[in-house]
């Protein structure tokens, strides 16, 4: 009996004195793993008397099972302990300053990507995609321009054999979009009118200069309804022009275009003045041309599954990268690709300034330009 007493707390000490999981462990298999102090003393009960084995054994018992109850208390004592450490240790105080030397930018790209977005949103605009390896039905052929159709001239096109193995075949090739217009049919195959939509997007044309590179970014808009008018149009785009820089008043004007998808097909051009160093927009006798638009070509309504007949709608395509030239003053466009960490920090933007037409397309002004 004594010497029960003295080994029960014996093992309940070093229960008690286990510093972590590992060391409770050990400590378990002393005492009940197969040669451990209990083990071995239940051994010992074969070679007993019967009414002292009856005795012994039920001792034997109550004392193992509360060692084990110790144990689980003990146990799930330095799980807690364990986890809070590690709670304390892997704190992150979301609320201190950011380290400026740290902090990255976004792009100008990115910038007006986000502001396009914040300004067709509230217009009651939805965003789609498409790919920017693209078939030739979605990126021409839809779009009423059939092989050998002399407009595809108009674009400097990459084309992607279709079949690595076979000799290049013109006709089955993919082409890396040469603009966003066939995300035009891509939403018109998955969607019914009204469509209210515009699509982002990395376009590609063989061309170099301070004002092409060979991969540049467009969005393409697209509205379809029963009504939909050259009016509304001139109203959306009109409106977009002035939320986009910021002017409550902006000349603009509709001159004449072709574009074999829109008919009739214009370009818009804003109001600015020109000098020798400058260029202002909003005021002067100088025109900027910004964007092609269009009544969408009933060929490409009935391309996209769209009865021409009941429906009608407008369409429009925005470079992007020329959008930011503009509003930020940046003169070549070939830097924006060269990932140069300098150019970065003076033209980019700080992460957290989200673009929306109440709190301002760019974000606090631009704060930490
Ligand atoms: N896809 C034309 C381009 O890349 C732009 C455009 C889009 C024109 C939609 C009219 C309507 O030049």
């Amino acid at each position: 009996m004594e010497d029960m007493n003295l080994l029960e707390s014996e093992i309940m000490a070093q229960i008690a004195g286990a510093s972590d999981l590992k060391h409770l462990d050990d400590v378990r298999v002393a005492v009940l793993g197969k040669k451990g102090v209990l083990t071995e003393k239940m051994k010992t009960l074969g070679q007993m008397e019967e009414h002292l084995r009856i005795e012994t054994a039920k001792k034997l018992n109550t004392l193992k099972n509360k060692i084990e109850e110790a144990f689980g208390a003990k146990k799930s004592a330095l799980e807690d302990a364990a986890l809070n450490t590690r709670l304390q240790e892997e704190k992150i105080d979301v609320t201190l300053p950011v380290r400026p030397e740290v902090q990255g930018r976004i792009h100008p790209v990115s910038k007006i990507f986000e502001e396009v977005f914040a300004i067709f949103g509230a217009l009651g605009f939805e965003v789609a995609e498409g790919p920017d390896i693209e078939d030739q039905f979605h990126n021409f052929n839809a779009l009423n321009m059939p092989l050998n159709h002399p407009a595809r001239q108009m674009q400097d096109t990459f084309y992607i054999a279709s079949k690595q193995s076979e000799p290049f075949d013109m006709e089955s090739a993919y082409v890396a979009r040469t603009h966003t217009s066939g995300i035009q049919i891509r939403t018109m195959e998955n969607k019914k009118p009204p469509i209210r939509i515009i699509a982002p997007g990395r376009t590609y044309r063989s061309d170099m200069d301070a004002t092409h590179t060979p991969m540049f970014h467009q969005v393409e808009g697209l509205v379809v309804d029963k009504t939909t008018t050259f009016a509304e149009l001139k109203g959306c785009l009109s409106d977009f022009v002035k939320a986009f820089f910021e002017l409550d008043n902006i000349p603009v004007r509709y001159r004449p275009s072709y574009f074999p998808f829109t008919e009739p097909s214009a370009e818009m051009d804003i109001g600015c003045l020109k000098t020798k160093t400058e260029l202002k927009i909003g005021a002067g006798d100088d025109w900027l041309e910004i964007l092609g638009c269009g009544m969408v070509h009933p060929n490409v309504l009935r391309a996209g599954g769209i009865d021409p007949d009941e429906y009608q709608g407008f369409a429009f395509g925005v470079g992007i990268d020329r959008l930011a030239m503009l509003k930020y003053g940046i003169p070549d466009l070939r830097t924006f690709f060269e990932s140069d960490l300098r150019w970065l920090k003076h033209y980019g933007f700080a992460p957290l300034d989200f673009s929306s037409l109440t709190g301002g397309l760019n974000g606090n002004g631009g704060s930490l330009r």
